[in-house]
């Protein structure tokens, strides 16, 4: 797994920065007046950074913005960073400094010059999740990853106040890379195996994880997943984790996730052009997991319980067939009409198993369920879809909160007449229209009446063709800091 930047917090040391070699970072106010550290600095380089900021370039950088300013006279380093941060950041201006820290941090060493700067642990928290890259399977980049990046320090006045700040924080951006590296990996690598070998070994860290394989899925009539993965070499998997960090008699919340390892369509077979790009199909089942390793290394004081329906989506001799009609564990019959919305599937059942065992506090489902999201919302925002406005406020709060993009959308029963079938309880895909909202609508029929749930379609965010605010191109980890944060709060 590609773990984060360790970042050392170290005492301010003014008399050690001429030596400090690789990069150097360096913050200014957005007023242009140097602290001690910066005042140093400056000496150092013969009066560059006054200089600097007196200019018209400093006044035009916006706060959280970098210059690098390459071999600096007077000092060791190969180069300065200078970031322009206002005096009191907000949390998310203090990460995008992180982030634009992490953009130019180089091959080598970095050492941060914090001093006495403001949120200090957010400002590493951005950095770490911003240095992020998926290059296991690059034969030409060298050396192994581990031994060509360069150490991170961050010198502070209070190193231990900082240090045990960004503690927390540390365990989520661990959580958000396991999601990364999950939704990057191809599906020859990440089977449902492998995946489920993969959340087993979270045991190591204090989750009960427990796998269900497809003889126990079958004597609990779990048939809607098992139908998906019929055709498929790979065995069908629901994996359970759970974390008790919260009182003995609280019920959990269960966070649900679609893990779809990889999804051709089935005999509704996608067209080829970019169907490579169905290897992320798991998004949801990876998020689930990304929170449940952060909420076990964080020691959160609240009990979850996260469970993935994990199924490969294959066309064979023994795929099921349009036309095919199956009956979920709840009992509902379903009439399929498009192997291709096989997702609602796999969660009906996993869904229902949730609920039927756990009797969780609220619900959360992830998955990448629609095109049609995309074409709402593109790659900037989830689609949100709740029974719940209590639940729903909450979400979208701490969505916020972490700068992670989720937009609400309508369920209404109106949408219902679009799931009937002709010889079914119901249809599992209903013609163009709202797309999204009848895959909702679906979902809904497997939640009981007062369970509080949402459903978050992700199949627009879990993975981006550009970067985003705090990921390169390619996997995000979309959810984790929120829903991480929000069971704090639920
Ligand atoms: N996994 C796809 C949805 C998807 C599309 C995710 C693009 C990420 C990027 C899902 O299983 C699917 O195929 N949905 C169909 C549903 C339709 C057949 C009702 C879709 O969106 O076309
Ligand atoms: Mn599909
Ligand atoms: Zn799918």
């Amino acid at each position: 797994m590609t773990t984060p930047t360790e970042i050392h917090f170290k005492e301010t040391d003014i008399d050690a920065i001429a030596a400090l070699e690789g990069r150097v970072a360096v913050f200014i106010a957005e007023d242009g007046k140097l602290d001690v550290t910066a005042r140093r600095v400056n000496r150092l380089m013969k009066g560059a950074l006054a200089r600097l900021a007196e200019d018209e370039a400093f006044e035009k950088m916006k706060s959280a913005e970098t210059k690098l300013l390459a071999y600096p006279v007077g000092m060791a380093a190969e180069a300065v960073v200078v970031v322009k941060l206002s005096r009191r950041p907000s949390a998310e201006l203090a990460r995008k400094a992180g982030v634009a820290i992490a953009k130019l941090k180089g091959k080598g060493a970095l050492h941060v010059l914090g001093g006495n700067i403001a949120r200090a642990e957010e400002i590493s928290f951005g950095l770490a999740l911003r240095d992020y890259e998926f290059d296991i399977y690059r034969t030409d980049s060298g050396a192994p990853r581990e031994e060509t990046r360069g150490d991170v320090t961050m010198m502070v006045n209070k190193p231990e106040d900082v240090a045990r700040d960004a503690a927390p924080l540390a365990a989520v951006a661990e959580g958000v890379f396991f999601t990364r590296d999950l939704v990057n990996e191809p599906a020859n690598v990440l089977t449902t195996d492998d995946f489920a070998a993969r959340l087993a070994a979270m045991q190591e860290i204090g989750l009960d994880v427990e796998i269900l394989e497809e003889d126990e899925l079958e004597k609990l009539g779990m048939r809607t997943l098992l139908a998906v993965g019929q055709g498929s070499d790979s065995p069908s998997k629901v994996v359970v984790m759970r974390w008790n960090g919260g009182e003995k008699e609280e019920a959990p919340f269960a966070l649900v996730g679609k893990g779809v390892v990889f999804d051709t369509g089935g005999i509704s077979l996608k067209p080829a052009g970019g169907m490579e790009d169905m290897t992320m199909d798991m998004g949801g089942a990876g998020v689930v997991a990304g929170v449940m390793r952060a909420l076990a290394l964080r020691k959160a004081k609240t009990n979850v319980v996260g469970l993935v329906g994990l199924v490969e989506n294959m066309p064979s001799a023994r795929a099921q067939r349009p036309g095919d009609v199956v009956k979920s564990m709840k009992g509902d019959t379903v009439e399929v009409i498009n192997t291709d919305a096989e997702g609602r599937l796999v969660l009906a059942d996993v869904l229902w198993y949730a609920q039927k065992r756990f009797e969780p506090r609220g619900m959360i489902d992830l998955a990448t369920l629609t095109g049609a999201i995309i074409v709402g919302l593109g790659h900037e925002n989830a689609g949100v879809f709740a029974n719940d406005d209590d639940l729903c406020k909450a979400m979208l709060k701490a969505a916020e909160a972490e700068g992670e993009g989720a937009w609400r959308m309508p369920m209404s029963p109106a949408y219902d007449k679009l799931l009937k079938s002709k010889i079914a309880d119901m249809r599992n895909s209903c013609g163009r229209g709202a797309g999204s909202v009848t895959a909702a609508q679906f979902l809904k029929r497997f939640v009981k009446e007062d369970m509080p749930w949402i459903h978050l379609d992700i199949a627009g965010v879990a993975s981006t063709p550009t970067e985003t605010a705090y990921a390169p191109k390619g996997a995000s980890g979309w959810g984790v800091m929120t829903l991480s944060r929000l069971m704090d709060e639920v």
